[in-house]
């Protein structure tokens, strides 16, 4: 592969597993007695792009802030993780923070891991180009299944180092993020660690301005969810008639997601039809908030050892720093 006129090597493996039905899930998630739908379908090629304008927004302080302790603070993770790592990355996104981190860790080997099929292979031939020397290999999977990658053995990698940035983590419920953490720990192995971005808890109304932005990019993104059903599946949801609502659920420290229909209707997707109540939701998404005691109690009860989290000045973010002990 050429980019920029340089060759650039990097090698590819596809471990997809075979799709599930967004169909059957939709109809699943919408026939409960709380409506709700998974998160992960957020990201079409439009709620993709949607993602990445939210990530630039003025009230969007996550990503800004994480990026910036990452930059000011990367050498110190560096000399914390050692050499003759090889640094296995949770999902790609632009990347930048991974530059910065790369930049200063000097692994034997970056291997990143998403299921966005065509962003991963772009992403991982502009690695190998941008970084000479260093062995890119890139899985198309789901990382949020058990993994093994006996591929990488190869590097003879003193420790793998799972980086898992952008708070993603908060997507889960705390349940579902300790059986995350668990398949974690079972790639990384003994003496491995992970290097993780978490949103901090903090006042409500930062939160809920960083999730109802003035400008409706958000809103957009939510919407786009039932904007993909209508496309994908030929379902006739108005989108003139539901709402974008997030606010922070204090009690479960969360931030949560919903569409609400504004009125009494119903919407018939692949031949069903879904009655929706005047002010009934449709449960989109949570994004939870962590105090670095919490999330470091969450870890331990994956059986990481918490040993550092670097925060910025105003504790808005933390990413930290966990290991499996030998
Ligand atoms: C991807 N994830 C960490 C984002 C978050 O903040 O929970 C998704 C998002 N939803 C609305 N705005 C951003």
């Amino acid at each position: 592969m050429l980019v920029d006129g340089r060759a650039a090597a990097f090698s590819f493996h596809d471990r997809l597993p075979a799709a599930g039905s967004f169909l059957e899930d939709v109809i699943a998630g919408l026939s409960q007695p709380r409506k709700a739908l998974p998160p992960k379908y957020f990201y079409d090629e439009r709620g993709s792009r949607l993602f990445e304008a939210i990530c630039e927004l003025p009230e969007y302080y996550l990503t800004r802030v994480e990026t910036a302790l990452m930059q000011e603070k990367a050498g110190e993770m560096a000399r914390r993780l050692g050499p003759g790592c090889a640094v296995v990355e949770y999902g790609c996104g632009s990347g930048r923070k991974t530059r910065v981190l790369l930049e200063a860790l000097r692994p034997v080997a970056y291997v990143p891991i998403d299921i966005a099929r065509e962003q991963l292979r772009s992403m991982a031939a502009e690695f190998a180009s941008d970084f000479p020397g260093l062995p890119v290999v890139a899985f198309c999977a789901d990382y949020s299944r058990p993994l093994a990658l006996p591929e990488i053995d190869r590097f003879e990698a003193r420790r793998r180092i799972v980086y898992f940035p952008g708070s993603t983590i908060g997507n889960l419920t705390p349940d579902e993020a300790v059986a995350f953490l668990g398949n974690a720990r079972d790639l990384v192995g003994p003496g491995g660690a992970m290097l993780i971005g978490v949103d901090l808890k903090k006042d409500a109304a930062r939160l809920n301005a960083a999730y109802n932005d003035r400008q409706g990019v958000t809103a957009e993104f939510n919407l786009n969810l039932l904007a993909r059903i209508n496309r994908e599946l030929g379902a006739d949801f108005d989108l003139g008639a539901f709402r974008h609502q997030a606010f922070y659920n204090e009690p479960l420290g969360r931030i949560e997601m919903h569409l609400l229909s504004l009125k009494e209707q119903r919407v018939t997707i692949g031949g069903r039809v879904i009655r929706f109540r005047a002010g009934e939701t449709i449960h989109t998404e949570n994004s939870c908030k962590y105090s670095v005691a919490e999330f470091q109690a969450l870890a331990a009860g994956a059986g990481f050892e918490p040993v550092e989290c670097w925060t910025d000045a105003k504790l808005r973010f933390g990413v930290h720093y966990l290991v499996l002990p030998q």
